[in-house]
């Protein structure tokens, strides 16, 4: 009975570090994932109280992309957002596994599930990769929401910005795209 405890336990040991270490890298990954979008959020209320939907652009546009760059730096972390429907073609395509992980959650969030829970970590090849869906609300609405809704500045500085714009149009409670964060092991 011995020897059998003793090779099952060297049977699961290997196991159990595996799990114990996605479970450590998921903690890992989620705490970097959600570093960025409470930042912004805040950036953003308080950039559309002093100067409009418009003056904010440069929040989603440039600041958005430079904390992500410092969080990286920090972190050792590499973190992009991604969407089915980007704005910024240059930055946002999702890649195939990021896509699967999207029309996942689309489907998911349709079922009735919380957008705000839905997230994937997973181990791939020599990576661990992660997305967490970023839910639209009311305050992503003034950039995000249906075109006829957008205010004349808001629409001509995307217009002007991004003419292959796909990201309007969108209801409270949709997800906007995923934040992805992906680590060499
Ligand atoms: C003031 C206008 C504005 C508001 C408000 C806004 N966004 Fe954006 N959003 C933009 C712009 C501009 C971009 C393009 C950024 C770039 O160039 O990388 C963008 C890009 C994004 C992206 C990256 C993918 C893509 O399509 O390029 C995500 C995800 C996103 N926004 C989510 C949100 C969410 C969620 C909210 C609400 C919490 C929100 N945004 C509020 C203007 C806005």
């Amino acid at each position: 009975m011995k020897k059998f405890l003793l090779a099952a336990a060297m049977l699961i040991a290997p196991f159990a570090t595996a799990l114990a270490s996605d479970e450590a890298l998921l903690t890992e990954a989620r705490k970097v994932a959600t570093t960025l979008p409470p930042k912004l959020i805040v950036a953003l209320q308080d950039e559309i109280k002093k100067s409009g939907a418009e003056g904010a652009i440069p929040v989603c546009k440039d600041m958005a992309p430079k904390m992500a760059g410092e969080i990286s730096q920090q972190t050792g972390w590499k973190i992009k957002r991604v969407s089915l429907k980007a704005r910024n073609d240059a930055r946002a395509i999702p890649d195939a596994w990021e896509k699967a992980a999207l029309e996942d959650f689309d489907k998911r969030a349709a079922a009735g599930e919380s957008p705000a829970k839905l997230e994937k970590g997973e181990k791939i090849g020599n990576e661990y990769r992660f997305v967490k869906a970023l839910p639209v609300q009311a305050l992503c609405l003034s950039c995000h929401g249906p075109v006829d809704q957008l205010s004349p500045a808001v629409k001509a500085a995307i217009g002007q910005n991004y003419p292959n714009d796909r990201a309007t149009g969108y209801a409270e409670g949709q997800i906007r795209g995923v934040i992805s964060v992906r680590k060499a092991l």
